[in-house]
């Protein structure tokens, strides 16, 4: 297959930036399951904008770079702030149901970590609804085409390229569309396209409780990774602090989220004997930002043996929590729990990457014609902590800044949109090959290798970490990726094998980035740097070194 735009994911980043390139020439989105299962589908508060009379584009940058620990990208937080309202307009224009007041003006929630009302939201489906209408409109798109479980395994770049052509490509960073496993068929097909785009989503399943779906396994990631991309801050994994608490968890469990917006209507944390506790930890209480209240939990959950600590919803009351979360009202009634009469036990759970593949303000990573959107990128906007409801509207902005940065592109070169420097390169790429691998016949190994990578990085580079924790966690996911590779080179490709070595490979790119931040900032705390003011801040972002290609 041949295309003007390979887009890989569709999520809100992947649909939403495959609808604008559209303009430019044929967009082909592959997605590795159901079109529509994505984190995006799951997305319970919102988008924060800057839409409340007494609001301000300062105050939402104020709070994303406190929340960020001083590792924000000025200019990236700038720009998704200054040009989110006009995206929450634009997805207003395409036929999203945003809840509104009664006098019809959009209605802002809160949640943690904000100074003002500004959450744009669909009651607590706000995810559902942006992707119900960014896949009507994709399906309605003749220049569209999603192909639904089509895995991409790997991005093609100058390794995949017959050697007696390599010589002629002028820039061996280049990438050249992507392998993808056909899990209908079982075959390997090869896309070919001008312009790649990862827009994978997020890397939730490298821990053992997350609220991340299945497909959430850090594809992207890796896939970057292998092709030569740089990574950054990939030690700031987000725990979201409250999620329902479930006592039995298999291999890829998502768990059920206790939306922030909850805490922003009023829900307080409280521990099993019904006392609050984080007043010791915050002067914003519940509504501190998520690495601290994450941090409190874990903390009382330590100190008490306690499995859960409760957070009260009955303050809201039976009629707001109905007409305002009816999907959590619902779904913990369907688990017997009536949450307008009784106290929700909640932990906290892998929630959100906020490091990444590292892209410049255009969305290009270091690698010619691939760029990267959404959680899988990493655009500077998040730093040490992402801000609630930040994270849909970085997607959607950022989706638009590469649209810009191709259509500049484009008329700078006259309207040629042929960037390879090869024509026909599809002639002299490799068809994938299958010589010397079998069908696995040890299953039994992919299952119990998931539960285990998930086992060591939960115990060990969760929310409280240390130098010890890590380099025992090393030592183990080393010698799994070893194995896992060993398996890999022996074995035809299958989804569940791909996964797990995209698994085992981002949790050892988490603990390594993790060993090098020797100070506790933001998401990263470390019980060998401790406290702040004790050690010299080194405010750089750490990179993960790219590998060489050949
Ligand atoms: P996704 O929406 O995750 O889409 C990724 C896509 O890539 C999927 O279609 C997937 O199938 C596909 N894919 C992955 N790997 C491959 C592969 N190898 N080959 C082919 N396809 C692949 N953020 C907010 O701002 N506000 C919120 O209220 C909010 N609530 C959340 C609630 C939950 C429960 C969760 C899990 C997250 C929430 N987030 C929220 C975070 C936010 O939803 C995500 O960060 C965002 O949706 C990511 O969008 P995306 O397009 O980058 O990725
Ligand atoms: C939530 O609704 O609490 C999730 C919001 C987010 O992850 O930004």
């Amino acid at each position: 297959m041949k295309t003007d735009f390979l887009i890989i994911g569709s999520g809100i980043a992947g649909l939403s930036l495959g609808l604008r390139l559209s303009e430019f020439g044929t967009v082909i989105i592959i997605t590795k399951k159901k079109k529509a299962e994505s984190n995006t589908n799951y997305a319970q508060g919102g988008i924060a904008s800057v839409l409340g009379k007494e609001d301000n584009f300062d105050l939402h940058i104020k709070d994303t770079l406190e929340c960020g620990a001083g590792l924000c990208n000025v200019k990236a937080v700038e720009t998704i702030v200054r040009e989110g309202p006009e995206s929450i307009y634009e997805l207003l224009s395409l036929g999203v149901k945003f809840t509104r007041d009664e006098n019809g003006n959009l209605k802002l929630g809160r949640e943690g970590g904000h100074s003002k009302n500004r959450i744009v939201h669909a009651k607590d489906l706000t995810g559902k609804e942006i992707e119900r209408v960014l896949l009507y409109k994709a399906s309605k798109n003749p220049k569209i085409k999603i192909l639904e479980y089509h895995f991409a395994i790997e991005l093609l770049t100058v390794r995949n390229i017959k050697p007696e052509f390599r010589k002629v490509i002028k820039n061996k960073y280049t990438c050249f569309g992507a392998y993808t496993l056909n899990a209908k068929t079982g075959k390997v097909e090869k896309i070919v396209a001008n312009k790649t785009i990862i827009a994978t989503g997020g890397l939730g399943q490298v821990y053992l409780h997350t609220t991340n779906p299945a497909i959430a396994t850090g594809d992207g990631f890796a896939l970057g990774y292998r092709a030569g991309c740089e990574l950054a801050n990939m030690e700031f994994v987000q725990f979201h602090p409250t999620t329902l608490y479930q006592k039995e968890i298999e291999e890829d469990t998502q768990v059920f989220l206790i939306s922030e917006a909850v805490r922003g209507a009023g829900a307080i944390l409280k521990n099993k004997n019904g006392k609050e506790f984080m007043h010791k930890y915050d002067k914003r209480k519940s509504l501190a930002p998520r690495d601290i209240v994450a941090r409190a939990i874990d903390s009382e959950l330590k100190r008490t043996g306690d499995n859960f600590v409760y957070l009260d919803a009955t303050v809201i009351g039976e009629e707001r929590l109905k007409k305002e979360f009816p999907n959590i009202y619902q779904q913990c009634l369907n688990r017997g729990l009536d949450i307008s009469k009784s106290m929700i036990p909640v932990v906290p759970a892998a929630h959100y990457s906020c490091g990444g593949l590292k892209v410049n303000i255009e969305g290009k990573t270091n690698i010619k014609n691939l760029y990267a959107c959404g959680e899988v990128a990493m655009t500077g906007v998040h730093g040490a902590n992402r801000l609630a409801s930040n994270s849909l509207l970085e997607a959607v902005v950022f989706s638009k800044k590469i649209y810009e940065s191709i259509r500049n592109e484009y008329k700078r070169n006259n309207n040629n949109k042929q960037n390879t420097e090869v024509k026909n390169i599809e002639k002299f790429i490799f068809n994938w090959s299958e010589k010397g691998t079998a069908n696995a016949e040890e299953w039994i190994l992919i299952k119990h290798n998931k539960l285990e990578i998930k086992e060591i990085m939960s115990d060990y580079v969760g929310i409280v970490r240390s130098t010890y924790r890590l380099k025992r966690a090393l030592r183990r996911i080393k010698m799994m990726k070893d194995e896992i590779k060993e398996f890999y080179d022996r074995t035809k490709v299958s989804v569940d094998l791909l996964e797990l070595r995209n698994l085992v490979t981002v949790a050892y790119i988490i603990i390594k980035s993790a060993m090098k931040r020797k100070e506790s900032r933001g998401l990263h705390y470390m019980l060998d740097y401790p406290k702040r003011d004790d050690i010299n801040f080194k405010k750089d972002t750490i990179i993960f070194k790219r590998i060489k290609l050949q």
